[in-house]
């Protein structure tokens, strides 16, 4: 027997084991720590964002290195080449947010996706180069960092730079979405090959060192010039170079002008608590209000958490929720008069509650906008939650889209575009019969942003967050949203807890609600659709990452969903 050592192989198996160790979920356990804390869906970005908490960073200076960090080590959703929103809670009571979300480029066009018969053309608001929004993350993450960063911003790059240029082990969970990448039946181009394939053609066994060079290339001119080595300067070049070979529109100066905003949370109360949340064009923020408002009058935790009536409840105020999504809510700049404040107020949850009958399910009323299909969301995107030292809270979500976005790499510069385009309502006037809504506020326009359904939100409780909460999911992000926070308040779990429990989705049209597979048990099913509601199944409903302050003891307490499987909460 040959008792010899392949040294490479034990290398391998050894960081495979070790990747194994660092991947353990903490399940209905949430971890603590007493200076700070980053929970997100992949272990090196965690671990890249408490490092900086550690060298005295605070959490905007953590959560600028974790975005980064992710870009390199879950390309599925982490990205340079997407858009996202951060919502800020400060120790010192102070909020704010970012929005970053992808624009229309400036030749865009309210039916660049139709064919001459009215109908969408190969597909093209989801895949290939017409799918492709200017990106906003490294200007979101830049303009954050300018104006509320404590560290060099080099230093916050330099984990990405590490990652992408040494490399790190590639996981199950990786290969899957490589796997499943490989299949999907947009086109899969020559740059995407070469950047997640090794050789160009096979995977990464689990385990296997991924290096990124030109990723890493990016990243440095990034580190360098800032927002510039993205938005110009060679990385520009090379996304402009890509557009126009293969038709896109994206020019130099749509990269040059994109600039993102900062903008006042959308503010609620919920039973003596302070919810903060994204405002348009995230339906986030104001979904999640408008649903708290109303069920601020019911005893939900008398209901019983995931009983039949109280799961009846949940359902008709998202149905209501999204029916307001749907009719008002898009880009502020092009909808001057949408209703916001109007949405989120007291007021009209007291108008909406008697509505609900407490024993029978309503049906989504659809007559004024056609009827629509269901069509099964990308759950591409990702969430992540920090806490500092100081007390200062960020939470961020951040997407491609779909999983790797439109599976368009930028050939030499090693990152993947969005197809955010696809958020838009694509046919003017008419509810598509792929899922999305007609109606005028999401419709395209040269420079404006689609309608997002990310919901980073922070709760505060007497001026401090106590809980940061966020999901990816499509439109399910705003419920597994919602049922986490009232898993906390009214069902007094921790944090792990209540992102591990159960959740369902409803979202007006198409009439149905979704039930994860498991924890629900066929009584609760049977009585729940002698309600008059139709469900059907899925296996599982986002994966929410969380973090919970208690200041009474000084204890920071972090959750990475189980549901994903290199999600990890690092603290110190
Ligand atoms: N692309 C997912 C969202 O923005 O809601």
């Amino acid at each position: 027997m040959n008792y010899r050592i392949n040294t490479s192989f034990f290398l391998t198996a050894l960081m495979f084991v070790f990747s194994f160790q660092l991947i353990a979920q903490s399940g209905r356990t949430p971890i603590p720590a007493k200076n700070g804390m980053v929970v997100s869906s992949h272990y090196l970005g965690s671990q890249a964002g408490k490092d900086i908490l550690a060298k005295g960073g605070n959490a905007i200076d953590a959560a600028v290195a974790t975005a980064f960090a992710l870009a390199v080590t879950l390309p599925s959703a982490g990205n340079l080449g997407g858009g996202g929103f951060l919502v800020y809670h400060g120790a010192d009571g102070e909020q704010t947010t970012f929005n970053f979300r992808e624009k229309a480029p400036k030749a865009a066009t309210q039916t660049m996706f139709l064919d001459d018969n009215g109908k969408i053309k190969d597909n093209s608001n989801h895949s290939g180069p017409l799918s492709v929004g200017v990106p906003g993350t490294v200007a979101g993450l830049w303009d954050a960092h300018q104006k509320m960063g404590k560290l060099p911003w080099k230093d916050l790059v330099q984990p990405a730079i590490d990652l992408a240029e040494k490399g790190f082990p590639s996981s199950w969970a990786m290969q899957g979405f490589q796997k499943r990448m490989m299949k999907a039946k947009e086109s899969v181009y020559d740059g995407t090959k070469k950047a997640f394939l090794k050789n160009g053609n096979q995977l990464y066994q689990p385990g296997e060192l991924w290096k990124q060079p030109d990723l890493a290339a990016t990243l440095k001119r990034i580190q360098k010039d800032g927002r510039d080595g993205f938005y110009k300067g060679k990385t520009a070049k090379l996304i402009t170079k890509f557009m126009q070979k293969h038709n896109g529109l994206i020019t130099k100066d749509d990269l040059a002008s994109y600039q993102p905003t900062e903008q006042k949370p959308i503010h609620g109360t919920y039973k003596g608590y302070d919810v903060y949340g994204m405002p348009p064009p995230s339906s986030g923020g104001v979904a999640i209000v408008e649903m708290l408002n109303i069920l601020e009058g019911f005893n939900l935790q008398k209901l019983g958490h995931n009983s039949a009536l109280y799961l009846h409840i949940l359902t008709e105020v998202m149905r209501a929720a999204f029916a307001d999504r749907a009719e008002h809510i898009g880009d502020p700049l092009f909808n001057p008069e949408m209703p916001v404040e109007a949405l989120i107020s007291k007021e009209y949850a007291d108008k909406i509650r008697p509505t609900i009958d407490w024993f029978k399910a309503t049906e989504s009323d659809s007559a004024k906008f056609n009827s629509v299909r269901f069509k099964e969301e990308s759950e591409e995107t990702t969430h992540f939650s920090v806490v500092d030292k100081a007390g200062n809270a960020v939470s961020l979500t951040y997407t491609l889209e779909y999983s790797y976005g439109s599976r368009i790499t930028v050939e030499g510069a090693g990152f993947l575009l969005n197809n955010e385009m696809g958020d838009f309502n694509p046919i003017p006037g008419v509810t598509t019969t792929r899922g999305l809504i007609g109606t005028p506020p999401n419709l395209v326009a040269p420079e404006k942003r689609m309608l997002s359904s990310m919901s980073p939100t922070i709760v505060a409780k007497d001026g401090k967050p106590v809980l940061i909460i966020g999901s990816p999911g499509g439109r399910t992000i705003i419920n597994t949203t919602l049922q986490v926070i009232l898993n906390v308040i009214d069902h007094e779990m921790n944090v792990a807890q209540a992102i591990e429990a159960p959740r369902i989705h409803h979202q007006w049209l198409p009439d149905i609600t979704s039930f994860e597979k498991l924890g629900i048990s066929p009584d609760t099913k049977r009585m729940y659709e002698m309600m008059g509601h139709k469900i059907r199944y899925r296996s599982t409903q986002g994966r929410a990452m969380g973090i919970s302050i208690d200041h009474k003891e000084g204890v920071i307490y972090g959750a990475a969903d189980s549901r994903s499987f290199d999600g990890r909460a690092v603290g110190y």
